[in-house]
Order: C-alpha cells, then structure tokens, then sequence
C-alpha cells in the first residue's frame, strides 16, 4: 500500500489516455487570443471589484492595508508570477484537461494528485460561490441605481444579515456602510414562524445561467467570454480614468497606516484578484496549439492584469480615506458619494460583467478537472461523460452548478475568500514543487516552455506562496485541514481501490 500511493502516471501515458478515447474526448477550438482573454476572464472579478475594499479597510479577521495596498499588490503579483511561469511549463508540457492535478499525478504520484484535485475544488467551486455572492451584491445595487428594486432578502445569505442585526443592536442603533446590504434584508425579510426568510436568490440564479452556457458548448462560451472580457477592460480603464480628477495625493499618507503587517494580510486577501491564470492550463486539452498558446496565455493575462490592478489601487486610495472603503462595492461606492451617480452606475455594470465572466471560466475548469480525476479512475465513470451533441462534459457542468448554487445562497463571502485562497495557495506550492521534481525525475524531456532558473524561480514561488498563507487566519487554516482530511478519507476508501493504474503499463512506484 505504501508505494501504491505514490504511483505515477507517465507523461506519455497521460497523452495517450486523452487521445485515445472519442468518447471522452474533447474538442480542438481555443487559440492564443482566446486564452489571454479566457485568463482576463478568470483574473479581473471580485477580487478587484469587491475584496480589494477589504483588503484595504481592514476587517474582522485582519488589519487594513491602508494606501499601502498597491505594495499588497505587487507583492502578489511577484508571488503569482514565479507561479505562473512554473504553470506555464507544466501547461505546455501536459497540455492535457485537468490542471495542477495531472501535473502533480505525472511528478508527485497518486496520493499528492488526489490531493491536489480535491484541494482544487477549494480554488474552482468554493471560488465560484465567493463570485458568486459578490456578483448579487453588485447586481442588486445596479438595479436599485435603475429604479428597480429587488428585495434585499433576496440578495445575501442568512448568517450575514443575522450578524448585521445584531452588530447594529451593539451599536446602538448605528448602521455601518459595510453592513447596509445584510441589515436591510433582516429589516424586510418575510418570516414564516418567526424565521426569517433570508437566502442569496440572486446567486443561484447566475449561477443557473452561467451552468445553462456550458452545457451547450466550449466555443459559444468562449466567445461570450471574449466580448465580457472587452468590457471589462473599457470599465477598469473607465474607473482609472474619471477617478484620476478626483484623487487627493493627501489621501495617500500615512501610506501603511497599520505598517507592514497590513500590507502582508492585505496581499493575503487580495490574492484572489490573481487567481485565474492557472485556470487557463484546465483548457489546455481543447486549445489548438498548446506549446506556444499556453505560456502566452497565462503570462500574457498575469501581466496585463497586474498593471491595471496597481493603477486602480492607487486612484481608489486616493480618492477617499482608506478607512471608509470597506463596502462591498467600494469602485462604485466612491463616485456615488462624489455624487457621481452615472459613473458609479457604469463600474457596477463593469462589475456584473466582469464576475460573470469569471464564473464562467472558473464552472469551466471545475468539471474538466473532476473530468480528468474520472478518466483515471480516482471519481466514478459517471462523471467523465460527455455530452453527445454538445461534446461538452455536462454531468460534472452540472453537478458543480448545483453545489455552488447551493452554497452560494447561504455563505459568508470574507469566509469564503480566505478559504479560497489558502486552497490556491497551496495548489500552487504543489506545482512549483512538481516542476523542480520533474526536471531532476525526467530531465531529457522536451520542454517547449522552460521556467527559467529552476529551482530558484520554482523555490521563490513556493516561499511566497507560504508566506501568503501564513497571512491568513487560524480559523481559515483548521477550515483547511479539514477540508483535506475528508478528502483523504474518500481518497482510501475509493479511489485508492479504482485507480486505472492498478495493474497497469507506465506505471512508476
Ligand atoms: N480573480 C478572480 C476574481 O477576482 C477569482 O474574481
């Protein structure tokens, strides 16, 4: 049993498996365009639109960066690059659907695989119900700016509004802005025997629809994708633009008004604005030319995204005090207290998009990876199906969207965003980690990308990415733990048994 663990499934074996089989084959369709765009998709979202308020503020669990968050920034971007680049060789090595999980089942064996698939769900789904949230929120107000009023029961999950009642009860009386949202809806709820009837409706129903688009086809999706990804850029562009006249450089000292310890937390927290370039390596099977398209596509994102992050921190601290921008839309809460109505209605519809074409990459990648785990015989065969008309991988597309649509109507979002970080934090640990081991393990192998100085950039990665998570709270670290306990558990009592490499060619103990 001990070496079972740590079989590996060779590179070319991996190949051969995706080639081999029509019927679980996917389509050929993504070029070069399409994957920098595809990781613009997955990149600007909630993180730039919603967390880098929080990481800035300050919140329950961690102290403000203050101004200071442009450094946060930088620090994560220099964090995710030495990442990138270590993604960038495996995606155009194993270009393969599946991600860090086949990555790590060609280098680091069976049992860190598994791991590293069920620590991805962590990334992909539980990610997905933080956009999710954020994207009700966003909706929910660009509404309210056209006159439309949804109810706001409708638009925040239970646990939320509860906290905010009894926070303002605390207070006297006093409503904060970060909990007007959650406040209102207990104020309005409807009750049924005295509970109040409370739950993220808005969540679940784009999540629905998002679900809807990828079931009918890689190719259509990838072009909705396109045209939001355009959008987005016009509205962050848009957002540096007229907030640039309103800034006040005094606005910008002290610039680290909790030190450095805020900065640090702030770039835990605001790590989430960066996930997303990985999510480009889960298209790899369906992308035309893998060895070129993959490294410009995952590099190419990162860095387009790094430069408008940074612009955007620095006009957003400039405009106001750092203190006040811990709401849930703060882009679009800055201009509507300049009495910038217009513009404020503007980023919120920048945002409504931008978070849905998030979803829409990360539902993507979700299912190719529980699709890639099913191939190999670590998930039932049930969900390696594909779809016979629209060739698309609709049992795990739906599964996904039912759970995250579920999840998403009744979750905390700061909880959720930390959670989701440390699972992509430590993903990331385990491919810099693979392609050390893979260069020593398989060194004649023809790398059509190379990450350059290896094992430095590799090792940079990791220490980063380690530092980052030391940035997060107790609390998101024993959610952690036991999150990859339970998958151990399903590990040992199922696939450990079913695995395709039992007793099988290329298999390396
Ligand atoms: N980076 C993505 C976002 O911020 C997950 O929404």
């Amino acid at each position: 049993m001990g070496m079972h663990i740590f079989r590996r499934k060779d590179l070319d074996l991996i190949k051969e498996d995706a080639e081999s089989s029509s019927e679980i084959h996917l389509k050929r369709s993504l070029g070069a365009i399409d994957l920098v765009s595809l990781g613009i998709g997955a990149i600007i979202g909630t993180g730039i639109f919603a967390v880098i308020g929080t990481a800035a503020a300050g919140g329950p669990s961690h102290l403000g960066a203050g101004p200071g968050v442009m450094l946060s920034f930088i620090i994560t971007a220099v964090a995710c690059g030495f990442c990138a680049l270590c993604y960038a060789e495996f995606a155009a090595l194993v270009p393969i659907s599946g991600s860090a999980y086949t990555y790590s089942y060609a280098t680091l064996g069976e049992l860190v695989a598994w791991i590293i698939g069920w620590d991805l769900i962590i990334e992909y789904a539980v990610g997905n119900v933080a956009v999710a949230i954020a994207w009700a929120a966003y909706f929910h107000q660009l509404f309210f700016g056209l006159g439309i009023h949804i109810p706001e029961w409708l638009a925040v999950d239970y646990r939320s509004a509860h906290q905010a009642a009894e926070a303002v009860l605390a207070a006297g009386g006093t409503v904060s802005p970060d909990i007007v949202l959650p406040y209102e809806a207990w104020q309005t709820a409807p009750t049924v025997f005295g509970f109040h009837v409370i739950f993220n409706f808005l969540a679940i129903a784009i999540v629905a629809g998002v679900t809807w688009i990828l079931v009918v086809g890689i190719k259509e999706s990838s072009r909705a994708n396109n045209i939001m990804v355009a959008l987005k850029l016009v509205i962050l562009l848009f957002f540096i633009g007229v907030g640039a006249f309103y800034v006040k450089p005094e606005n910008w000292t002290p610039f680290m008004p909790n030190g450095f310890a805020g900065v640090w937390t702030g770039a835990s927290l605001i790590f989430f604005a960066f996930i997303g370039f990985d999510a480009i390596s889960t298209a790899a099977e369906e992308c035309k030319n893998p060895g070129r398209d993959m490294p410009i596509g995952i590099i190419g994102s990162l860095l387009v995204c790094t430069v408008i992050y940074i612009a955007t921190a620095a006009v957003l601290t400039g405009i106001e005090p750092w203190n006040k921008l811990g709401v849930a839309d703060p882009l679009a809460a800055v201009f509507a207290r300049l009495g910038l109505n217009w513009a404020a209605g503007i980023v919120s519809l920048g945002a409504v998009i931008s978070m849905t074409a998030v979803l829409l990459v990360f539902q993507l990648g979700q299912p190719r990876i529980f699709f890639s785990m099913s191939r190999d015989g670590l998930l039932p065969k049930y969900f390696a199906r594909v779809h016979p008309k629209y060739q698309t991988p609709h049992i795990t597309t739906i599964w996904t969207g039912v759970v995250v649509a579920v999840v998403s109507s009744l979750a905390n979002i700061n909880e959720i965003v930390e959670l989701t970080n440390i699972g992509t934090l430590f993903a990331f640990v385990l491919v810099c980690a693979g392609v050390i081991i893979l260069r020593r393990t398989d060194p004649d192998r023809h790398r059509v990308f190379r990450a350059p100085l290896v094992p430095l950039v590799p090792l940079l990665g990791i220490g980063m990415c380690f530092y980052l998570m030391l940035g997060l709270p107790a609390i998101t670290w024993i959610r952690f733990g036991v999150w990859l306990l339970i998958g151990l558990v399903f590990y040992f009592s199922y696939g450990f048994w079913k695995s395709r490499l039992r007793g099988r060619g290329g298999v390396k103990a």
